[in-house]
């Protein structure tokens, strides 16, 4: 069975290609999967997309005509796929619900710690021969209120480290979690978790959580408090953000996620001018710490993905279903 990847990038080659046990036909492509690329698709029973990857009706359609049965989403969000479509078309969606919700969990805390110490700053400054400490003051995270916005596999992990760290953790979800209320963490309304010193978005992007974070939102947090955001761009109205920073509303700001990603991630930009205002004004602000979606980039993250992704697939391509279900979409 051939598979095609779209927006592959050399380590998706070494990944998939060590963890091929059952010897699918692999054909790795750069482009990022559109009305156009999906050409690329000829004679794939499946094609394995990213987070970038706009998988809208019209791209459907090609892919239907082509005969392709399987969208194998190598990430656990989904929102850049049109579910409705693919099942109208018979297409299965699959995805990687948890491949490694620590390494996700790890980065988040590592966009803290790095801003909240100055750490990105540090590292310049001493390059330079520069040992002054000026300007460096941090603060301990230990006794500080952290607010967890959707505690699924990510933010479950991600509440657990803060504990550890000393923090009170205050969390906000749909349904509670009795294992971390167990382990000390108290839900409230968002309203509340929005109080706390340090703010972390750990839900999926929907119609009810775009711009999750906004003016109104914005201003219900304590002023000068710390905002991360490893889940997804759309979570936060940029420029509402880039307002609060300027304003000093928000303290700080780490991002992995951005919502105008997909014109500016995963590519070596550094020969270009950057066309996007809004991700250079946010570039510009000392206390604003940002990664090119790198959250999940782990040895055990791309292991998991390589081997959930291939598994999926055979299933689907064989039965029709899948033993692990909250894998498929439809
Ligand atoms: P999950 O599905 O395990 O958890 C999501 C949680 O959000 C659930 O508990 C759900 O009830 C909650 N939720 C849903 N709607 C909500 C709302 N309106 N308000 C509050 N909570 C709500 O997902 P997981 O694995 O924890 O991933 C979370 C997100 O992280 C994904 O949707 C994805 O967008 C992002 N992600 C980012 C990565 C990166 O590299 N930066 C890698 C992997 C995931």
């Amino acid at each position: 069975m051939k598979i095609v990847f779209f927006s592959s990038q050399p380590y998706d080659r070494e990944f998939f290609t060590r963890f091929n046990t059952l010897r699918f036909e692999l054909s790795f492509q750069e482009a990022r999967l559109n009305e156009e690329t999906a050409e690329l698709a000829d004679g794939a029973e499946a094609v394995c997309v990213f987070v970038n990857d706009k998988v809208t009706e019209a791209v459907m359609d090609k892919l239907a005509a082509k005969k392709v049965q399987i969208i194998a989403l190598r990430c656990a969000g989904f929102n850049n796929v049109d579910l409705e479509a693919a099942k109208a078309r018979g297409i299965k969606v699959c995805r990687v619900p948890a491949y490694s919700p620590e390494a996700v969990a790890e980065h988040t805390v590592a966009m803290l710690l790095a801003l909240n110490r100055k750490i990105h700053k540090a590292y310049n400054r001493v390059r330079e021969q520069n040992f002054a400490l000026n300007g460096l003051l941090g603060y301990n995270l230990h006794g500080k209120t952290v607010g967890v916005i959707g505690t699924g596999n990510i933010g479950k992990a991600f509440a657990k480290i803060m504990l550890g760290f000393g923090c009170r953790v205050l969390a906000f979800d749909l349904i509670a979690n009795k294992d971390l209320e167990a382990a000390g963490v108290e839900f409230h309304p968002l309203t509340v978790v929005l109080k706390a010193d340090i703010i972390s978005l750990h839900c999926p992007l929907n119609d009810q959580t775009r711009h999750l974070i906004n003016t109104e939102t914005i201003a219900m947090m304590q002023k000068g408090a710390v905002l991360i955001n490893t889940s997804r761009g759309g979570l936060i109205d940029t420029n509402a953000v880039i307002e609060a920073l300027k304003n000093k509303q928000i303290g700080a700001l780490g991002i992995d996620v951005y919502e105008q990603e997909e014109k500016l991630f995963f590519r070596d930009l550094s020969e270009h001018i950057i066309k996007d205002d809004t991700i250079q004004r946010l570039m510009s602000f000392p206390n604003v710490l940002i990664t090119a979606h790198q959250a999940f980039f782990t040895e055990e993250a791309l292991s998991q993905i390589a081997m959930t992704t291939f598994t999926s697939i055979d299933q689907l391509s064989q039965k029709g279903n899948l033993t692990n279900q909250a894998a498929l979409l439809v």
